[in-house]
């Protein structure tokens, strides 16, 4: 399957080219580099090194596109200050300057981290995404945001920055685990629940198609996730409201994953927050308990366990919780769901604050379901 997409950037007058297909990185990138630099930075991770990004360093370099590859070490890690200005010294030694251009290869640690480094040097130089996990091509590597973690704060430092081009190639997933597929899936999963119903249905009707890699599937979900992004995006840039819809799940998934010590899939972490959100979107009176039954009957389509350990309670929970960055003194706010694609709007803001007590018994409850 081939498709060429502009995503157009109303707010910042930029416009990003969307390249899918089987032979995208073979046939399009290196045509789309010569026009726009003279040389090129390739950043991957020290993984995808040698299982696709020195493949790549030799198309690029046999179209004579010069290109000089640069790899970090794979993992979060790597998303540090340190890691920057060693990128940016490397591209320095290299001759790159400001007729050069970024491509990043990888997940979206490579993704977060090349394009922030492609915003500063020499002050702003185009930048060209190659997302390789599910997660990236249907979320890092889309809407701009890039960045660095500061020890203890995550994403802390970094900038909007739109990709001239991201290149999707789904034949790369063949390479990628099953717990990484997983992520992804929580988040098309997200996108479905949040803003498009139809997707939702396309992940139950073919969930059997995943597993298996189906390209068409993936192409088909992936192309679906990045335009509800990107409607999601383009109509609350500022993040002043709607955006926060794409936080759905967050809130509780991040907090397991603090209290599991990081030790739980990113994947299953935010399934069971999308559960426990869905759950409480229902027992505030928003969903209908035939709505939270399908939401999990999806979720255990894609063999998310839903299980937490024995040693997290309601009150760890919701101390974690409160340590989130959306979260005042006394009250949480949640984004909850109206129906099923469509989230809930309550006092011109798409998150509910709910009191400390009610939220604290409806944990209870819902936690004794999932031990
Ligand atoms: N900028 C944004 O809007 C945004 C949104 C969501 C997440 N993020 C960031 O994305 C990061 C997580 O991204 P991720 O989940 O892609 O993780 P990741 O980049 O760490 O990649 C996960 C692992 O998979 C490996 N890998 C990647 N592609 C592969 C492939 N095709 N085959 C085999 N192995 C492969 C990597 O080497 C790595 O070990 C976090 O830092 C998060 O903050 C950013």
């Amino acid at each position: 399957m081939k498709k060429k997409i502009t995503l157009k950037w109303s707010e910042e007058k930029m416009q990003t080219k969307l390249l899918f297909g089987d032979d995208v990185l073979e046939l399009h990138l290196p045509q789309f580099c010569k026009k726009r630099c003279d040389n090129y930075a390739l950043i991957t991770d020290s993984n995808l090194k040698s299982i696709h990004g020195e493949k790549l360093l030799e198309l690029l370099n046999h179209q004579d596109v010069k290109t000089h590859l640069i790899t970090i070490p794979a993992g979060e890690e790597s998303k540090s200050r340190e890691m920057k200005a060693q990128i940016e010294d490397e591209m320095f030694s290299h001759g790159l300057g400001r007729t050069s251009g970024v491509i990043a290869m990888g997940g979206g640690v490579v993704t977060d981290i090349a394009g922030f480094v492609a915003s500063t040097y020499c002050r702003g130089i185009p930048f060209i995404s190659v997302p390789t996990t599910l997660l990236s091509m249907v979320d890092a590597a889309v809407g701009g945001k890039t960045g660095i973690n500061l020890p203890g704060a995550k994403n802390f430092i970094g900038s909007i920055y739109q990709p001239e081009a991201i290149c999707i190639e789904t034949t790369l997933l063949r390479t990628l685990s099953d717990a990484q597929m997983r992520s992804g899936v929580a988040e098309v999963i997200k996108y479905g629940l949040v803003w498009d119903k139809n997707l939702l249905d396309l992940m139950k009707k073919n969930h059997n198609k995943w597993l298996k890699r189906d390209l068409e599937f993936l192409t088909e979900i992936i192309l679906q996730s990045i335009l509800a992004k990107k409607a999601v995006t383009e109509k609350d840039p500022k993040e002043k409201g709607l955006r926060r819809i794409l936080n759905y799940g967050h809130t509780v998934g991040h907090a397991f994953e603090s209290l599991e010590n990081y030790q739980i899939a990113h994947g299953d972490a935010v399934a069971i927050g999308l559960y426990i959100e869905s759950e409480l979107s229902e027992r505030l009176g928003h969903l209908t308990q035939g709505e939270v039954a399908e939401i999990k009957e999806v979720l255990k389509l894609y063999d998310f366990p839903l299980k937490i350990s024995s040693h997290i309670t309601a009150e760890n929970l919701l101390e974690t919780m409160k340590r989130d960055k959306k979260a005042t003194a006394d009250e949480i706010r949640c984004v909850l769901l109206e129906k099923i694609g469509t989230p809930l709007l309550c006092d011109n803001l798409y998150c509910k604050t709910i009191d400390q007590t009610t939220l604290l018994n409806l944990l209870n409850q819902m936690l004794q379901e999932l031990k």
